[in-house]
């Protein structure tokens, strides 16, 4: 039986990983550890099965006894690492909850890891800690530039990628300096079911949906890298199997639209699953707004690496992932209407307009 921690397990992709883990693996114990902040929500796991191998807690990975205690309570073999402060806009206006979530969080997981794991060098053969980060550590490409990958310096240039940033160099330090064994992926934008609509693909729908503007960030001509978020839980699941101790993974969607792309694609797909709608065509709701500062132009990442060492590349294209997301929203009003009234989402919509 494995055990297997999983923190930031309520957010978008950690509750898409355990959901997708359950479907691949059977005797396992998954302990889920979020604090519920306004990102997560027991919602993104109503739908797991009721079979005893989710074990929800909430807690802080802040809190350094918490995590440390779970950790000697329970024998993991793996770790999982999601729990962030995940948004961009938000880290530009409020950027000390990233500092403490995603370096101090990292970083407690990891003494919590040395401490337990490290006093049973014998066991360390069947230990994992995996980090989960993001391709914004490495900066901002300019068109023409060649994609990240693995090498890639890294250059920061929001709150919220500097704090990942710090993150990935204590796990890279840890495995440096104690052998620890861990793996890092540095995956693009993720899309799909349970997004927070305060990113760009659900905010786009469920405003479209409403008939309220559909803000574009500056020319609209910033481009990210998209991955379905069910190949991101693959690319992981690999890793876990197969990856090599110490190694940084790039993952990516192989497409790199432009982001007024993705919203035209969008109202073009609401027009045709709402043609009724009085909203018809979406995109007259298309408003440019003031742009993000210091807004990163464009990512690509190369994902060369990972399919010559594990196989994997993602599965779904870009047009049927988006069009199966918009579906995804449209046939979970309960959802979008638990996530709507919940934390600070309308405070969050009506000072990000205010502010434009
Ligand atoms: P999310 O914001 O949807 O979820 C984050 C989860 O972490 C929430 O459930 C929240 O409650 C939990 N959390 C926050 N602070 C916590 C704390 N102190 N203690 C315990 N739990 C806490 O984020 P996401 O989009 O699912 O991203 C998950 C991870 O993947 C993050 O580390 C992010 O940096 C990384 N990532 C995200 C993307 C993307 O496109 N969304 C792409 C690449 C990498
Ligand atoms: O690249 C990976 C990263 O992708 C992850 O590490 C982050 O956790 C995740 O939030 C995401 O960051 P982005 O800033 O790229 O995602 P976001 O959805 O916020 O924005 C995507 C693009 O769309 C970006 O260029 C900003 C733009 N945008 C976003 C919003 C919310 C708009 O034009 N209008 C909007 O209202």
């Amino acid at each position: 039986m494995r055990n297997i921690l999983v923190t930031g397990g309520a957010g978008f992709i950690g509750s898409n990983f355990i959901r997708f883990l359950l479907a691949k693996e059977a005797p396992l114990n998954i302990y889920n550890l979020d604090l519920l902040t306004y990102a997560g929500s027991l919602e993104n796991l109503k739908d797991l099965p009721e079979d005893g191998r989710h074990h929800f807690i909430q807690g802080d990975i802040c809190d350094s006894d918490l995590v440390k205690n779970l950790m000697k309570e329970i024998d993991f073999d793996t770790v999982v690492h999601f729990a962030a402060e995940s948004h961009v806009d938000r880290s530009i206006f409020n950027p000390g909850q990233f500092i403490q979530t995603n370096i101090v969080g990292t970083f407690n997981l990891l003494e919590a890891a040395r401490t337990v794991w490290l006093a049973e060098p014998a066991v360390l053969n069947n230990k994992r800690f995996h980090h989960v980060s993001t391709d914004e550590v490495f900066g901002a490409l300019q068109p023409g530039d060649p994609a990240f990958n693995e090498n890639t310096p890294y250059s920061p240039r929001s709150p919220y990628s500097a704090s990942k940033a710090s993150s990935d160099h204590l796990v890279r330090a840890y495995y440096h300096t104690y052998h620890l064994p861990v793996t890092i992926s540095n995956c693009t934008n993720n899309y799909g079911p349970y997004q927070f609509p305060e990113k760009l693909i659900p905010l786009m729908i469920l405003n479209a949906l409403e008939g309220k503007p559909l803000p574009v960030y500056g020319d609209g001509l910033q481009v990210r890298d998209w991955l379905y978020v069910e190949d991101h839980c693959e690319a992981i699941y690999r890793i876990l199997q197969n990856g090599k101790i110490g190694q940084t993974y790039a993952i990516g969607g192989n497409n790199q639209p432009g982001n007024i792309e993705i919203i035209e694609t969008i109202c073009a797909i609401l027009d045709q699953l709402q043609p009724d709608s009085i909203h018809v065509p979406h995109n007259k709701l298309i408003k440019y707004v003031t742009d993000r500062p210091g807004h990163d132009r464009r990512y690509a990442m190369n994902i060369d690496f990972i399919h010559q060492e594990l196989g994997w590349s993602p599965a779904k294209d870009l047009k049927s992932g988006l069009y199966e997301t918009v579906l995804w929203y449209l046939n979970h009003p309960d959802w979008v209407g638990a996530i709507r009234n919940r934390g600070d989402y309308a405070q969050w919509m009506q000072s990000n307009y205010t502010r434009r």
